[in-house]
């Protein structure tokens, strides 16, 4: 395959020009020349193409070979420059090597030519791999020293050979006091540096962190990644740690773990405040849950009247003997801090007492550094919540809002307590009026059902004995308490309608005629026109009404059906039959128990209710129901 070269060559004359590259041409390559024979042609040739070689005639006419030697060093200072000429003796060329030409060939003696071209050409190779590698070496040292990392190089036994300007800021210790040093005095008497140093001598490299010591005495914290550096037969040469200061991250760190601490225990507030029912136990709970979950030295909360006076005082922490006084600030009231939170009514910041608290009876025992907050709801202040907190942390914005947050919760809450404490307050009292009134409207349902009993002395205490058997029944039906009540107000005053009719006929020993019957008859509907007016609780009226109707429809007023007639008439119907069955009357005596129960059995399905009936034989057989008195 033939060698390609690009040759530049300066020569006035182009025959000459010619015969040079006519010997490339025989030593087999393959050229791309061009010829120039000005400065102006050479620079413009220099600057438009990348050369292999640059071959000048020593004397030109309008330039000569020192001068193109010159403006080949200033545009490509490695390009091989070799020289050519008939005239030039021994001193001129000596003159030409010591300016920079690589080579000069006679120009009868052009079988050296070629030689000397390919020997320039491997040394430009070797010299710009050198260059490269120098530049190379500059670069690295370039980027070690502006690394925003320290690092540090130590050989093999731990001598420090190397740091960068990171390493001499950070440890304020510059690079000939730090070479010769040992690799682990980046780390002030930390033990985690042995593990360190043991770590890499097993697993070729360690990373973690340390604490660290500068010249001055200044801790902090940093980040080492240290590892071996090795030779080609893998044996350990050197160690390179990389260190990072991370003082402010770990800051950051510590407080937005704080603050996460913070969240938690204000989440707990909040559960405080949904669970408990009394001021007094949720303060002293707060409290005790603030101390609990965060790095308050201390935390209180004192409750204030509408006049700002404190009323009650919690408290939870240790090793403040400031709030062995708080007892005395329950008396006296003369804390400053309380006083300036109420009437900012905004969270107030207590750095040192002496400064911030000048008139304080308290100042000289007070821990200082606190900050109090309002408990505040709809412009009602309820008292303050107030944190003592350790000195190497100080409040920001954010903690002092949550602050708030939580103090404002609190103070919702109390509004909370003192309105379910009046709540239950006007409860007590509407449930004790609406006792007052059912004990009225009871009296007035005894009374008037004695009215008619008065007139009636057989069907004295019916009505009561009803209403008894009517409620059993109505409670194994599965009624609830407002209809049981109303089907026993009904019960009570079934048969009120009687009021309206003679005591002669009330009386009569004998068996009713026909008219005397009907007038027993109008008793349902007068009872109802007695009873529809007055506001019972339940339809009380109606059960009167409908007390005679039968299921077949042969009963009375209307001569309703089955359908139509409410549950609670029904149960009344069964009752008053069977009551009045048991009882004496003018025109009979009482029939027997068996009796009675064989008369109620042979109608039910037909004039009364099936399941009554059979509810009513369960109670007295097996429930052993009986009247009283
Ligand atoms: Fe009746
Ligand atoms: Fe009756």
């Amino acid at each position: 395959m033939k060698k390609s070269l690009r040759v530049l060559i300066v020569e006035d004359s182009k025959v000459d020009a010619e015969l040079i590259a006519h010997e490339f041409a025989l030593d087999g390559y393959e050229i791309k020349w061009e010829r120039v024979e000005t400065p102006e042609a050479m620079k413009k040739a220099l600057e438009k193409r990348k050369w292999d070689i640059v071959i000048s005639d020593y004397s030109m006419l309008r330039f000569s070979g020192l001068e193109a030697l010159k403006l080949a060093q200033d545009k490509a200072p490695d390009l091989p420059f070799i020289l050519i000429s008939g005239v030039i003796g021994e001193d001129l060329a000596v003159e030409a090597m010591k300016e920079g030409a690589h080579d000069y060939i006679m120009k009868d003696n052009m079988k050296r030519l070629l030689p000397a071209v390919e020997r320039e050409l491997k040394e430009a190779v070797i010299r710009c791999g050198k260059e490269k590698a120098e530049e190379e070496l500059r670069l690295k040292n370039n980027a070690l020293e502006s690394a925003a990392e320290a690092i540090v190089i130590a050989n093999a036994e731990g001598e420090i050979v190397y740091v960068n300007e990171a390493f001499s800021g950070m440890y304020g210790l510059n690079a000939d006091k730090a070479i010769g040093k040992h690799f682990s005095c980046i780390a002030s008497e930390d033990p985690s540096m042995q593990s360190a140093l043991a770590a890499l001598q097993k697993d070729r490299m360690w990373d973690g962190e340390l604490k660290s010591c500068n010249v001055d005495g200044i801790e902090f914290d940093v980040n080492l990644t240290a590892q071996m550096v090795m030779d080609g037969k893998g044996n350990p040469t050197h160690i390179m740690g990389i260190i990072r200061d991370i003082t402010e991250w770990k800051k950051a760190e510590g407080r937005i773990k704080h603050l996460n601490e913070l969240h938690d225990s204000i989440r707990s507030v909040n559960r405080l405040i949904a669970r408990e029912k009394g001021i007094s136990t949720l303060i002293k709970h707060a409290c005790e849950n603030f101390v609990k979950t965060t790095k308050y030295d201390a935390v209180w909360i004192a409750l204030l009247d509408d006049k700002g006076s404190v009323t009650k005082v919690e408290k939870a922490g240790s090793g403040i003997s400031f709030l062995e006084t708080l007892k005395e600030v329950e008396n006296n009231n003369k804390l400053n801090c309380v006083r300036k939170t109420v009437k900012t009514d905004r969270i107030q910041t207590f750095e040192d007492p002496n400064r911030d608290c000048p008139k304080c009876t308290f100042r000289k025992i007070c821990p200082g550094r606190m900050i109090i907050s309002p408990m505040s709801y709809e412009n009602k202040i309820y008292g303050t919540l107030a944190i003592s907190h350790p000195e190497v942390f100080t409040p920001d914005i954010e903690e002092k809002k949550l602050l708030k947050e939580v103090s404002d919760d609190l103070g919702f809450a109390f509004h909370s307590i003192e309105l379910e404490e009046e709540n239950s307050k006007n409860k007590g009292k509407l449930k004790e009026s609406l006792e007052k009134v059912q004990k009225f409207l009871d009296g007035t349902v005894k009374a008037l059902s004695s009215v008619v009993e008065k007139r009636d002395p057989y069907t004295a205490g019916h009505q009561k004995r009803v209403a008894q058997l009517a409620v059993a029944l109505g409670r194994e039906l599965g009624l609830n308490d407002e209809r049981l009540e109303a089907l026993r107000m009904a019960s009570l005053l079934h048969d009120i309608g009687k009021i309206h009719i003679g005591a002669g006929v009330l009386n009569k020993p004998t068996k009713l005629d026909e008219l005397e019957m009907s007038m027993i008859k109008t008793h349902s509907t007068v009872g109802y026109e007695i009873l529809k007016s007055v506001d019972f609780p339940g339809p009380v009226a109606e059960i009167v009404l409908q007390h005679h109707e039968r299921l077949d429809g042969s009963g009375y007023p209307e001569g309703l059906s089955a359908a139509e007639i409410s549950l609670e008439a029904k149960i009344l119907a069964v009752a008053d039959v069977v009551e009045a069955y048991t009882s004496k009357r003018p025109y009979r005596l009482a029939y027997s128990f068996d009796d009675v129960i064989k008369k109620v059995s042979e109608e039910r399905g037909t004039l009364y209710d099936r399941e009554v009936v059979e509810k009513c034989i369960k109670l007295f057989k097996e429930k052993d129901f009986s009247f009283s008195n």
